[in-house]
């Protein structure tokens, strides 16, 4: 929409928001749209659009921490992260920092394909990512559907997963991602601290979104790490198929950022990858939403 000198309707509520998806799976670019400024109008788009398209990009945007921190308690409480030491004065914003090592990759040091907090009772509902500043290439966010991997799973897979619970386990990210190893001291230690503040949880393999109602197959790579009730070896054989399905090409999506990009995703209904591939300095600040939504209930 263009504005004349006439225009005189406040910039709020002038903003005409263009959601562009930008795979057949998941995920839009929001253009059209000032976030430091927001219509009730605009934000009721933005809340559409974010449960139609689970991951959401806006560009060009320009923000204080304190108008991030605002944007993110549109939607949610913002949730404290205990093991992430990169605090910034806004309570629930962190740095996100990321700087090669020796001019390497830090490829070592990616976690991989994950939601955030699926070991808690109560997982994350989604995080905000704002980007300060980005290198030239790589860092990308990749997405992958939970619905549509539920989706593409055969009659006799779904009706099998449909009673069936996974096991979440918070140490897996320290076993696995590569972020801490285990032969250090503090690493044990930190592991020791999260297995007090995080025992196993349950959550069925399949349940539904708590906003939209569609079904979901509730799984992560980082986090799922037993199928109840199952011997170890049908267990393990089961979820690596899983694994390997819910991130398939044609499920998935990814993102680019600039610098004032903001990524918003739906942690319940994707997981995500964080690509370590850069070789410059990277900047971004995050936000994750409290959400009291229990898989299954
Ligand atoms: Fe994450």
């Amino acid at each position: 929409m263009s504005t004349t000198a006439a225009d005189t309707t406040p910039r709020a509520t002038r903003q005409t928001i263009d959601v562009r998806p930008i795979t057949g799976a998941l995920g839009a670019e929001v253009y059209g749209v000032d976030l430091a400024n927001l219509s009730a109008d605009a934000l009721a788009r933005i809340r559409q659009a974010f449960l139609d398209h689970s991951v959401l990009m806006f560009h060009g945007q320009t923000l204080s921490k304190e108008q991030f921190a605002d944007f993110g308690r549109r939607f949610g409480e913002l949730e404290s992260e205990p093991f992430l030491p990169n605090k910034t004065e806004v309570p629930g914003i962190y740095y996100l920092r990321g700087a090669p090592r020796d001019g390497k990759s830090l490829s070592t040091q990616n976690l991989g394909w994950h939601a955030d907090h699926s070991y808690q009772k109560n997982p994350s509902l989604g995080a905000m990512l704002y980007a300060i500043d980005i290198p030239p290439c790589g860092g990308d966010t990749l997405f992958a559907s939970n619905y549509l991997a539920y989706e593409g799973l055969s009659q006799p897979m779904q009706d099998f997963l449909e009673d069936k619970i996974g096991i979440h386990d918070v140490l897996q990210y320290g076993l696995n991602s590569g972020h801490h190893s285990t032969s250090s001291v503090k690493a044990i230690e930190m592991l020791k601290a999260m297995r007090e503040r995080y025992p196993q949880v349950e959550h069925p393999l399949v349940c539904r979104h708590p906003e939209t109602g569609r079904k979901m197959l509730y799984i992560n790579c980082a986090w799922t790490t037993a199928i109840k009730g199952l011997s170890h070896a049908e267990s393990s054989a089961i979820l690596a198929m899983l694994k390997a399905h819910t991130i398939k090409d044609i499920y998935a999506c990814r993102f680019r950022y600039q610098p004032g990009s903001l990524l918003f995703w739906d942690n319940r209904a994707v997981q995500h990858s964080p690509n370590s591939d850069y070789t410059g300095q990277r900047l971004m600040w995050r936000l994750a939403l409290h959400s009291s939504w229990e898989p299954g209930q």
